[in-house]
C-alpha cells in the first residue's frame, strides 16, 4: 500500500508533504517559489492580495520557478474575482479556507483544479468530500491566523483522518519542525502545513518586528480572540500578545466599539493608506509607523520558532529530522 504522505506528494506534483499556509501578504512570491523550489508547496494568499495583486504575484513566483503552486481564496471575501486569476494563469491546485463554498468548489472542479478545503471537525469531512474536495485540511485550534475549529490538532488529526477514508489529511496548527512532521504523520495525516514557521522564512515579507516578536515568543504567548474585527468581523484569529491586546486585557476585555483606542490610525501602507487599531492586516516590510500594535498572527508554534532560516532550509530539517524520527528506535521502550 502506498503511504499517504507519498499519494499526497504524487497528487499535488510535490517532493516534500511540507505546506507553506497561506500566510497573507507575508506569502511573498520570493516564500511561495523558495518552497517550490525546495520541493514543498507555496501557496499564495490570494484574498489578501486582490486580483491585480495577485496576477502580479504569481507573474513573479513564476520567473523564480515553475513547480507546482497554489492560490488560496477566503470564503468570507468574493471568490470568483480570485477564481477568474487562478483560472488565466493555470494555477493547478486552489485551497479554500472559512466554511464550504459550494459554487466555487463545483466552478474549480469543472475546470480540472485541484480542491484543498479546510475544515476544523470530523463532521466537515462527509459535505467536503461529496462537494468534490480533493485534500482536507485540518486546522486545529492551535494554529495562528484565523481558526475555524474548537479542537487541537492533536485531537483534530485522527477524528479527520477516521472519517476521510482514503482522502488524504493535512494537518495544520502548531507545527513548526520534525518532531510536528512525524507526529502528524504517526496520526494518520498525509503532510503538513505550516504558517508561522514560514513567518520567520528569511523570504517572508513579515515586518522585521513581527518576525522578532514571533522568535521571542513562548508557546504561552498567543491570544485567540475576535479582536482584530476591523475588516473581517466575528472571525476567531490567534495572534501574538502585543500592546494591543494587553491594553485591552487592562481594560477588562470590553466589546467591539468601546475598545481602547478604537479608530486611532496606528500605522500606514508603503503607499501611506492609514491602518487603524484592531484592522485585520498584518504589519509586512513596507508597513510603516506602530506596527508592534497591529495583528500579529502567529499559533501555538511560536514556541518552537527561535531562529530565521531559509525556506530551503526550514524544509530540508523537517523532513531529515521527521525521518530520523520515524525509522528511529522510539518503540524501543522496553529494551
Ligand atoms: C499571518 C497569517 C496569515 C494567515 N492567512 C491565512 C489566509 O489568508 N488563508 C488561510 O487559509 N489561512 C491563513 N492563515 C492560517 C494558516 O493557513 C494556518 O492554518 C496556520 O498558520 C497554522 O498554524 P501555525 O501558524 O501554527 O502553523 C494565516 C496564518 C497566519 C499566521
Amino acid at each position: 500500500m502506498t503511504l499517504p504522505a507519498r499519494r499526497l506528494c504524487d497528487l499535488l506534483g510535490i517532493q516534500v508533504p511540507i505546506v507553506q499556509a497561506p500566510i497573507g501578504p507575508a506569502a511573498s512570491a520570493d516564500l511561495v517559489a523558495a518552497v517550490a523550489e525546495a520541493g514543498g508547496l507555496g501557496l499564495i494568499a490570494g484574498s489578501a492580495r486582490g486580483t491585480e495583486g495577485l496576477r502580479d504575484t504569481i507573474r513573479a513566483v513564476r520567473q523564480l520557478s515553475q513547480n507546482a503552486i497554489g492560490v488560496n481564496i477566503l470564503n468570507e471575501f468574493p471568490a470568483d474575482s480570485i477564481l477568474d486569476e487562478i483560472l488565466a494563469a493555470k494555477i493547478p491546485i486552489v485551497s479554500f479556507f472559512w466554511g464550504l463554498n459550494l459554487p466555487a468548489i463545483a466552478r474549480a472542479k469543472a475546470a480540472g483544479l485541484i480542491v484543498m478545503q479546510t475544515i476544523g471537525s470530523a463532521a466537515e469531512v462527509a459535505p467536503a468530500v461529496a462537494a468534490g474536495v480533493d485534500v482536507l485540511v485540518a486546522q486545529g485550534q492551535d494554529a495562528g491566523g484565523h481558526v475555524w475549529g474548537t479542537v487541537g490538532t492533536m485531537a483534530l488529526i485522527p477524528a479527520v483522518v477516521d472519517a476521510a477514508g482514503d482522502v488524504p489529511v493535512i494537518a495544520a496548527g502548531g507545527i513548526a519542525d520534525g518532531r510536528g512532521l512525524a507526529a502528524a504523520i504517526c496520526l494518520g495525516a498525509a503532510g503538513v502545513w505550516l504558517g508561522s514557521r514560514f513567518l520567520a522564512a528569511q523570504e517572508s515579507a513579515a515586518h522585521p518586528n513581527y518576525v522578532a516578536r514571533l522568535l521571542a515568543a513562548k508557546e504561552t504567548d498567543t491570544d485567540l480572540s475576535t479582536l482584530y474585527d476591523v475588516g473581517w468581523p466575528n472571525a476567531p484569529s490567534r495572534a501574538l500578545v502585543n500592546p494591543t491586546i494587553a491594553a485591552w486585557r487592562a481594560a477588562g476585555k470590553p466589546t467591539s466599539g468601546a475598545r481602547p483606542g478604537e479608530g486611532d490610525l496606528i500605522a500606514a501602507y508603503g503607499d501611506g493608506r492609514p491602518i487603524p487599531r484592531y484592522f485585520v492586516d498584518i504589519p509586512v516590510t513596507t508597513t510603516t509607523g506602530d506596527v508592534a500594535a497591529m495583528a500579529l498572527y502567529a499559533g501555538q508554534s511560536a514556541g518552537q520558532i527561535n531562529q530565521m532560516l531559509s525556506a530551503a532550509d526550514i524544509i530540508q530539517q523537517m523532513v531529515v529530522q521527521a525521518k530520523t524520527l520515524l525509522s528511529g528506535s522510539l518503540a524501543d521502550w522496553t529494551a
